[in-house]
Order: structure tokens, then sequence, then C-alpha cells
């Protein structure tokens, strides 16, 4: 993991060899995480890569004490999935298109529980 402090608050880079997230805790919040990237290579969809670096996004957030994981996202399948991952819709995205989604993480463990 590659952690920035900046002005801001805290950036968290979480890697696996084919895909990335990003989690972003800002000082004004800091028990809100923000969910601002996750991608994995198009080869290597499809495989579970997307669930493992969602569940650690999960993980390492609440970690950092946040209670919330957010993120924008489309509506669709991958709000769907979100669902399955215990998120939900909670406002309109800052494009109308978008959405924004919650995840409350009070069931998550944290990771030296595990
Ligand atoms: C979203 C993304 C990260 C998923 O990565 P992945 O490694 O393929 O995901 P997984 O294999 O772990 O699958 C995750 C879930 O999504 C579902 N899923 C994945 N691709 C799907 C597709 N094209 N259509 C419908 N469902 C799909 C899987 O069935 C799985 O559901 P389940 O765990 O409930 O059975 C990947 O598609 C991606 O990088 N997309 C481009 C970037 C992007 O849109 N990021 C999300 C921003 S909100």
């Amino acid at each position: 993991m590659i952690k920035y402090i900046n002005d801001y608050g805290i950036d968290l880079f979480i890697t696996s060899e084919y895909g990335l997230c990003r989690i972003t805790i800002p000082n004004k919040t800091p028990t809100v995480a923000f969910l601002s990237t996750l991608i994995v290579d198009d080869k290597h969809r499809h495989c579970g890569i997307g669930n493992k670096l969602l569940d650690t996004a999960k993980l390492i957030a609440k970690e950092y004490d946040c209670e919330v994981l957010t993120l924008q996202c489309d509506e669709g399948w991958k709000a769907d999935w979100y669902k399955r991952k215990g998120f939900m819709i909670i406002g309109e995205g800052y494009d109308p298109n978008m959405i924004i989604m919650s995840c409350n993480l009070s069931t998550t463990n944290k990771l030296k529980e595990d």
C-alpha cells in the first residue's frame, strides 16, 4: 500500500498485480472515506480481483477509524454489485448520471482482529 499525506487528507493506494484502488480520507470528515478509484486490468477481469480490492479497501478504511466508505458510480451492474457488497444509494452524484453510495463499516472487522 502507498500512503500520501497532503493538506487535504490521506490518500491510500491499494495495489495488486492487476488492479488498483484508492481511498481518500479527508481531514474535514475523517470518519468518511471515499473510494475514488477502483480498476482492474481488462485482461484480468471477472477473476475476483475487484472483489478482493473492495474488501481490502473496506478493511483499511476501518483500520483508519472510518465509519463509512462512500463512492460514486453509475447505475447498472456496478451499483448492483456494490449493493451486494453492503453499499446503499444515498444520493445523486455531481454528474446527474452518477449516484453516491455508502457502506457502513460497523460490521467490517479490523485487520488485526482477523
Ligand atoms: C469494476 C471492476 C473493477 C470489477 O473488477 P473485476 O476484477 O472484474 O471484478 P470481480 O471479478 O471481483 O467481480 C465483481 C462482481 O462484479 C460482477 N461483474 C464483474 N464484471 C461484470 C460485468 N461486466 N457485468 C456484470 N457483472 C459483472 C461479478 O459477477 C462479481 O459479482 P459477485 O462477486 O457478486 O458475483 C472492473 O470491471 C473495472 O476495472 N472496470 C473499469 C473501471 C471501473 O468502472 N471501476 C469502477 C468505478 S465505480
